[in-house]
């Protein structure tokens, strides 16, 4: 097969950053996506509705002319969140979930909650109203292996916080381990996960290949090659609740190749392009439209995108860097070739 038109997807958890960051990264998306659902971690975070319709604003105004591309926006929940604040949240159409980040989990997550309990009543409110918990699944407490992270949350955390609230709609955010995939399995239709092109083509090997390599260094940090067998069978399996969500975390270069460099993975330029490889690989292209198109949109209960893309087979090579306010910026798989590329001419 050398073509393949799908379905135009959605990215179910992106970050944009801002001002002249965000106006260098926002058209990858855009070309490719026809929402995301757009990560509150600005500095400072976006913790008000006022303040994700402003920064839905700055985005709107930084997309290409003619796109219609949505941005979906979400609160970011910190110790002092109110109800009110919530509840607004799930009253304002541009809203669509609120976002858990355990305070020191990954980047810039100190303002975030440093005891689920401090959150309870806003899961209450979040579970009467219906607004998705987006979950950063990591305990924090720097004793535990920062591979054992992701279970250690789901055991401690995320279990009794869905056993308090049933209905609580929850999204285990940029999945990694066989733990979240099996806990999501044996969740009710409430319970849903994202994953990400990166965790789905790399195994922890890739952060120490020849060295060590900080651009493959992300949160949740790459596992074991078996883990990433699980995810793959996740999300190549039909099931429902698996969906995409490139967890794209743009950095300076500067920030990244440094002695103490910053988590996350940029990968927003072949987003979709990664995941055919991926499932190319994997013998499962054709679920690659239900995984990437319709599971998170049934999720969320939006309607599924009536236009489509096409993926031509057309080898291209990732350039070394693309330009980030004044800083560079490194892409996933610099340099190297990638079998699909975004026929852009059906826009
Ligand atoms: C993200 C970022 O840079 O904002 N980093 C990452 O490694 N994924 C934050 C996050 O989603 O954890
Ligand atoms: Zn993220």
């Amino acid at each position: 097969m050398n073509r393949l038109t799908i379905t135009r997807p959605d990215d179910w958890h992106v970050h944009f950053r801002d001002g002249a960051e965000m106006q260098s990264v926002v058209a990858f998306s855009a070309k490719r996506f026809s929402r995301a659902i757009v990560m509150p971690n600005l500095e400072p975070p976006v913790v008000t509705v006022g303040q994700a319709l402003a920064y839905r604003q700055r985005i709107v105004d930084s997309l290409p002319a003619k796109s219609r591309f949505q941005p979906l926006m979400t609160l970011y929940l910190t110790d002092n969140t109110t109800a009110s604040e919530v509840t607004a949240a799930s009253e304002n159409d541009q809203m669509y979930a609120a976002k858990l980040y355990p305070a020191g989990a990954t980047t810039h997550s100190n303002d975030g909650v440093t005891d689920i309990k401090n959150i309870y009543s806003l899961c209450e409110a979040m579970a009467a109203a219906k607004l998705p918990l987006l979950v950063h699944g990591e305990d924090t407490d720097p004793a535990v292996d920062v591979f054992d992270r992701e279970k250690k949350f789901i055991d401690q955390v995320l279990a009794p916080l869905t056993q308090k609230f049933p209905e609580l709609r929850v999204v285990l955010e940029h999945v990694t381990t066989r733990d979240a995939v099996e806990f999501v399995r044996n969740s009710g239709n409430n319970i849903a996960a994202t994953i990400t092109a990166h965790h789905l083509l790399l195994d922890r090997n890739a952060m120490f290949d020849g060295g060590i390599k900080p651009h493959y260094f992300c949160l949740p940090v790459l596992k074991r090659g078996s883990h990433r067998d699980t995810l793959l069978d996740a999300a190549t399996g039909g099931e429902k609740r698996f969906f995409l969500g490139t967890d794209s975390a743009p950095h300076a270069r500067s920030q990244k190749e440094s002695a103490c460099g910053c988590a996350g993975i940029f990968s927003a330029h072949a987003a979709i392009e990664f995941y055919a490889q991926v499932f190319e690989a994997a013998g499962a292209l054709d679920k690659l439209e239900a995984f990437a198109s319709f599971h998170g949109a049934d999720f969320y209960g939006l309607p599924r995108n009536d236009e489509t893309i096409t993926l031509v087979r057309e080898p291209w090579t990732v350039p070394e860097y693309y330009d980030f306010g004044d800083d560079k910026l490194v892409p996933l798989m610099a340099g190297e070739t990638i079998e699909w590329r975004l026929d852009e001419t059906e826009d």
